[in-house]
């Protein structure tokens, strides 16, 4: 099994990448092998809504993204975390996020209605880990991050919303939260084992 953290933070050791670090603790009790990527390392181009797809490609910039498409064809599980950024995820999730908007394709119903279908083959559990300081309501987050999940094959199994993140007492110094993170990524792994 592999698990793979995405980590919206640019912040490294701050409190999503420590959650997303304790996440994927758990799942590597479990046996998995887990590798994390922090999504500000990556060059990612804004998508252009340009609608080209390359053959044999999702998207005609090759950049950053080629890692986040091997990582959404292979892992059996993610754990993505983000900090609240102005009620929802960071930019660095969300370049990543509209670079996916090609992975699915226009295909017609029964009916002769036209639907989406992802060309991402293999699905995948994920975890969902937002870190707000003062925000309370996690639901555009949400939404978006349920959206995207139909495109790139990814149900949202579980969600870790943290706040007062920063001016409360950080994700490192919390015992119970660290200790539900952990826990969180062991699940998504036994999940996997049935
Ligand atoms: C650009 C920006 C926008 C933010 N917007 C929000 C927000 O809407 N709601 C909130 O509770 N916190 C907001 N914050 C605070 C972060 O969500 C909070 O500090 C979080 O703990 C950061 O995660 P990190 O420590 O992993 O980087 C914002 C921070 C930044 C830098």
């Amino acid at each position: 099994m592999w698990v793979v953290g995405l980590v919206g933070s640019p912040r490294k050791g701050m409190n999503t990448d420590t959650l997303v670090s304790q996440a994927l603790s758990g799942a590597r009790a479990q046996g998995a092998e887990v590798e994390k990527i922090y999504l500000s390392d990556l060059s990612i181009r804004p998508c252009q809504g340009c609608g080209k797809r390359p053959p044999g490609g999702y998207c005609m910039f090759r950049d950053g993204m080629e890692e986040i498409y091997r990582v959404l064809e292979g892992a059996d599980a993610l754990v993505i975390g983000t900090p609240a950024y102005y009620g929802t995820v960071s930019a660095q999730l969300k370049l990543m996020i509209d670079r996916c908007n090609c992975l699915s394709e226009m295909v017609p119903q029964a009916d002769g209605r036209m639907t989406f279908r992802t060309r991402i083959a293999k699905r995948k559990r994920a975890l969902f880990i937002w870190v707000a300081d003062s925000s309370r309501d996690p639901a555009c987050a949400l939404q978006v991050m349920r959206l995207w999940g139909k495109d790139a094959n990814v149900e949202l199994v579980d969600t870790l919303i943290v706040t007062g993140a920063d001016r409360g007492t950080p994700a490192r110094k919390r015992p119970e939260l660290l200790q539900r993170a952990y826990e969180l990524g062991a699940k998504l792994v036994a999940g996997l084992q049935g």
